[in-house]
């Protein structure tokens, strides 16, 4: 790209002298409905329990939903993911409490898409926070099985299917599993229900504080990178994202967020297809714990978010949604 002007007939300066003609060209925006906010659903009655991993984020019984729903509703976020905090003795090893159609996910499905009919609603498809070993598939001969995992992974995706969920979004990393999830919807009448792919999803350090709020954590006695990506690899992304195209994703994530922008933007550039990033429960705390100390502005949070948007991302998950819907108007 030939660059044109020069100083002093340009002044580049003469573009943000003001915040109205900062806003008028501002090249990226972020709006409320571009987030998507994660709530950690647990058992129980009138429990609102706070998270130690994550500060400000809580773990919710079902009859509590509506105190967060509520202002998801007021803020217009137009989506939700939902994740369970599964109680001890409902785990084992092959992770049979995903199947359980009163489960804490359909329970919460069943719930809002009755009280909240017009919020979406996205479900993570992975075993983790239902086996005894918190591995997101099902070991045989000490090794996380393919192919095994995938047929519980289609059963997973069907029921939440059946009890309501708008977005399937498998985020286990099996081989395979896009196109055999997309022909069990398809076969069962749920051709309208979306597949958001966790295609690129690489075995990080960030996660840490997500697996405490799903009870995890004390459980996993090894790392997730015979299944999850290798984080020195880029042009590996590329072929997850092609192969879960071609076997029927929507639209595809990448995750990390922070750490992983140049993924973000190569994989917008190469498909142009919807890419969402999520910011992870890692990068949540590290901003969070930071603004608490005193270390960091809150406007610190916008900015990671305008990060995901110049990379190229359409859509953020993040645990900042509401505290973002709520500044978006009074910066800038
Ligand atoms: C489970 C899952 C994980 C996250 C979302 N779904 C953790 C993992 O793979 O161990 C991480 C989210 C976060 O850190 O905020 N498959």
């Amino acid at each position: 790209m030939k660059i044109l002007g020069s100083f002093p007939k340009t002044r580049l300066r003469r573009l943000r002298k003001s915040k109205w003609i900062r806003n008028l060209i501002s090249e990226n925006n972020i709006s409320h409905k571009d987030l998507i906010l994660p709530i950690f659903v647990r058992e129980g009655k009138n429990k609102i329990e706070p998270i130690k991993s994550m500060p400000g984020v809580n773990r919710y019984s079902v009859d509590q939903l509506p105190k967060i729903l509520k202002q998801v509703k007021f803020f217009k976020i137009p989506m939700v993911a939902l994740f369970p905090y599964t109680p001890e003795n409902k785990k084992n090893k092959i992770g049979s409490e995903a199947l359980n159609s009163n489960n804490l996910i359909c329970k919460s499905l069943r719930f809002i898409k009755n009280e909240f009919p017009e919020i979406g609603i996205m479900c993570d498809v992975a075993l983790d926070p239902y086996t005894s070993h918190g591995h997101d598939g099902v070991i045989i001969n000490n090794k996380i099985d393919n192919d095994e995992t995938v047929k519980i992974l289609t059963k997973q995706a069907l029921l939440q299917a059946q009890m309501g969920c708008d977005v399937i979004a498998p985020s286990d990393m099996m081989d395979g599993r896009i196109g055999a999830i997309r022909s069990v919807l398809d076969k069962n009448s749920f051709k309208d229900v979306n597949i958001l792919s966790y295609a690129v999803k690489y075995a990080s350090n960030l996660y840490d504080p997500f697996r405490v709020a799903v009870g995890s954590s004390s459980k996993l006695k090894q790392d997730k990178k015979t299944y999850q990506m290798d984080y020195r690899n880029s042009f590996e992304a590329i072929r997850e994202v092609g192969f879960d195209l071609n076997e029927g994703a929507d639209m595809v994530m990448v995750k990390p967020g922070m750490f992983y922008l140049d993924i973000i933007y190569k994989i917008k550039k190469m498909f142009n297809v919807p890419v969402l990033a999520y910011q992870v429960s890692g990068e949540y705390s590290l901003i969070k714990n930071a603004i608490k100390n005193k270390l960091l502005k809150e406007e610190a949070i916008i900015e990671s978010i305008l990060s995901f948007k110049r990379a190229g991302a359409c859509a953020i998950i993040t645990y900042f949604a509401i505290d973002i819907a709520k500044k978006i108007n009074s910066i800038n």
